[in-house]
């Protein structure tokens, strides 16, 4: 990698999105640690069950070097939002991490660029570190808008936040095109986009802060794809979907980002 710094820390997050009942997902934790057979993964990895399920999972990951993460928060700390969840309540069932402006967030549920920065604030008070996602549609790479979304993004989410804490966060360049459909960016669209994501870090934090912050990429990883992906100095791991449902193939990404 370019920089003066040392290799960013490789990460690896499985977003179990809406699956799994609490049991199935304390199964699926401890059929991970199984497959794992004792050995230390070479990355950082986190599991992000849906709501209900964090506590049975969190207790099945105890000991092991798998952290747990939420897939969303409320930027409130506590109030009247009914079926919302705080950052301070995932932390207190273990969370370290915490998705953000996930586009299933973003486009499902009308997330926007203001409410995405809100709640990588509110992840940082809570203690929790933020996974923040962004990304463009089919229909804005197609109109060639892939930078200009990027961009738009990465500075709404980051801008006015202090050095530290911007360094303390990961962010996830996810194309929305890509996310569940099996259509894998090529490392070279990946690699454009982590730079996009990078220079503008230079640019909206302070110089050289792009290069010392992890950027993920997320979309359709699987076994077979994601060794050429983390080859690529920009790729610091992935956020990974249905491939994480799975113990032996989320296994095998945890393999190829710690090779
Ligand atoms: P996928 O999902 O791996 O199923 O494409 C990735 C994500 O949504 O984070």
């Amino acid at each position: 990698m370019s920089g003066p710094w040392p290799r960013r820390p490789r990460f690896v997050a499985g977003n179990w999105k809406m699956h799994k009942t609490a049991p199935e997902a304390a199964a699926l934790a401890r059929e991970m640690i199984a497959l794992a057979g004792g050995a230390r993964p070479r990355c950082e990895v986190a599991i992000c069950p849906p709501f209900p399920a964090l506590q049975a999972v969190g207790e099945a990951l105890k000991g092991s070097p798998f952290h747990l993460g939420g897939q969303n928060l409320h930027p409130a700390t506590h109030g009247a939002f009914t079926g919302e969840v705080s950052g301070a309540m995932l932390a207190a069932l273990g969370c370290q991490f915490v998705i953000v402006g996930h586009s299933e967030r973003r486009h499902g549920m009308g997330e926007d660029d203001a409410l995405v920065a809100q709640k990588l604030r509110s992840a940082q008070r809570d203690g929790l570190t933020p996974i923040v996602c962004v990304g463009e549609t089919l229909a804005e790479r197609e109109g060639e808008r892939t930078a200009e979304v990027i961009v738009r993004q990465t500075q709404a989410a980051f801008e006015g936040l202090d050095q530290a804490a911007a360094l303390s966060a990961i962010i996830a360049y996810e194309p929305v095109w890509a996310i569940g459909t099996g259509r894998v960016a090529t490392v070279e669209q990946a690699h454009e986009a982590h730079q996009i994501v990078r220079a503008t870090l230079d640019r909206v934090v302070a110089p050289g802060a792009g290069a010392r912050i992890s950027v993920l990429y997320g979309g359709s990883v699987n076994a077979g794809n994601a060794a050429a992906l983390f080859a690529d100095d920009q790729l610091d791991g992935a956020l990974v979907g249905g491939a994480a449902l799975e113990a032996a193939s989320f296994w095998r990404i945890i393999a190829a980002a710690g090779a």
